[in-house]
């Protein structure tokens, strides 16, 4: 668990700001689910974040790291997507509106790249409306052909295909191979991935 603030905290009611002195980033945990449920979807509806079920969610509740008040208030969340050694997304990264502006979100953020590092994750990723957040932490607008993985994860599904107001952001080299779907990036640059040899073969 990762202290962020020392000074006193000050807990109020959703109208009024929450201050998040004394706040806490640390690992989700199933229970904290439910609350990862409600923000994100709160943003959902106008695209600032992707929508996730409560089962999905749930499912990858390990790729969420949770910031709460010492005393235990869920102010905000972020998830890390491992892609693979190349390459890692920053996901679902919100704070309460009542708790922004407080370091909260820089905190989450500082702990997921943390995270990528400790993976040996080479790049992470991210697709977002608001870039100068991003660059404060080493994140540089790329063209989204360059992010293979994440287009086949989320982009062709996405009924924003067509219209999407997101730039794309890597910290980091860009990748050099893709694991998900047809690869964008012209061949004679990938890399070819490794492959397990069994034996006798
Ligand atoms: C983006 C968000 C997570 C930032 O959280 P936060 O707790 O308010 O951010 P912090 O207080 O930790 O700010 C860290 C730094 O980023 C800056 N910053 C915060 N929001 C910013 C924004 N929208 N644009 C540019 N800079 C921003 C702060 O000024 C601060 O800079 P400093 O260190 O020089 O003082 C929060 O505003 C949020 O939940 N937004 C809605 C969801 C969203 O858009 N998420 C991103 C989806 S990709």
């Amino acid at each position: 668990m990762t202290t962020i603030f020392q000074p006193a905290v000050s807990e109020s009611t959703a109208s009024t700001r929450v201050r998040t002195g004394g706040a806490v980033v640390r690992k989700a945990k199933l229970p904290d689910a439910v609350n990862i449920f409600d923000l994100v979807n709160s943003l959902s509806g106008d695209g600032t974040l992707l929508r996730r079920s409560y089962a999905e969610i749930c499912e990858n509740v390990r790729d969420f790291t949770v910031a709460e008040s010492e005393s235990g208030v869920f102010l905000g969340c972020g998830a890390l997507h491992l892609y693979g050694p190349h390459l890692a997304e920053v996901r679902s990264i919100v704070v309460k509106p009542e708790a922004k502006g407080q370091g909260a979100g820089g905190r989450l953020l500082r702990s997921l790249l943390e995270e990528a590092e400790e993976q040996s994750v080479t790049a992470v990723c991210l697709f977002t409306r608001i870039p100068d957040f991003f660059f404060h932490f080493g994140f540089r607008v790329v063209d989204r052909t360059t992010l293979p993985d994440k287009i086949y994860k989320d982009c062709q599904t996405c009924p924003r295909l067509y219209a999407c107001d997101e730039v794309a952001m890597v910290r980091g080299p860009l990748p050099k191979i893709a694991v998900l779907g047809p690869s964008r990036i012209a061949q004679p640059e990938l890399v070819k991935l490794q492959t397990g040899t069994v034996a006798g073969k």
